[in-house]
């Protein structure tokens, strides 16, 4: 069993790289496997909208870009379950990341359907007035559901909860493990 944290932040020590070392934390203390991919340090351009808004990725489950998507899409059909973190930009998740989702979707709800039923927890850190945290966590869970997958669980962080939400976040991320290796379905 393995889990893969997909996290993005230019801030290698902010809000939200806090909250992702505290599920990384919880995975490591249950003693399962996990990886990180931080997107900021990917190559991982928009869609391109091809031809009349459908392209290679409804015929083929393919992109076309020829960037880093590829590598980073099969490691999410191979993980058992993934946790998404990204900082609340605009009241929605960050740009990496919808980046991201967006050509993932593409591909995986027309054609591959590889991420259909698989577990998710989604966090968005909102360190400015905390308006938005929901409302990014519901556009992600939105997505996420478009391609049938599972999300256990969302957590908004704001900075007047930063205090306290790294703990929650970690149990949470214990808990998904728990659920993903021993809980009886
Ligand atoms: C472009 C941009 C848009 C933002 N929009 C929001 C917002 O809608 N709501 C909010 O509470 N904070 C907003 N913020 C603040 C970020 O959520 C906050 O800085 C967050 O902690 C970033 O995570 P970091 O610590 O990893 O940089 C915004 C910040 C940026 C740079």
């Amino acid at each position: 069993m393995s889990l893969l944290v997909i996290w993005c932040s230019p801030n290698q020590e902010g809000l939200t790289a806090k909250c992702k070392s505290a599920l990384v934390s919880g995975i490591l203390e249950y003693g399962m496997e996990c990886s990180e991919v931080h997107l900021n340090r990917l190559n991982i351009g928009r869609c391109q909208v091809c031809s009349t808004g459908f392209g290679q990725c409804a015929q083929k489950g393919t992109c076309v870009l020829e960037d880093d998507f590829n590598r980073l899409y099969a490691l999410m059909q191979q993980c058992d379950a993934l946790a998404l973190v990204t900082p609340v930009y605009w009241h929605d998740m960050a740009e990496p990341l919808k980046a991201l989702l967006d050509r993932v979707r593409r591909c995986d709800c027309k054609v591959n359907h590889a991420l259909s039923g698989k577990k998710a927890m989604i966090v968005a850190c909102a360190g400015g007035s905390g308006n938005g945290a929901v409302r990014c966590l519901g556009l992600m869970e939105d997505t996420l559901k478009h391609m049938g997958m599972d999300v256990r669980e969302r957590i908004p962080v704001t900075r007047f909860s930063s205090s306290y939400m790294p703990k929650a976040i970690q149990s949470a991320a214990w808990h998904l493990c728990y659920e993903l290796n021993e809980k009886p379905q």
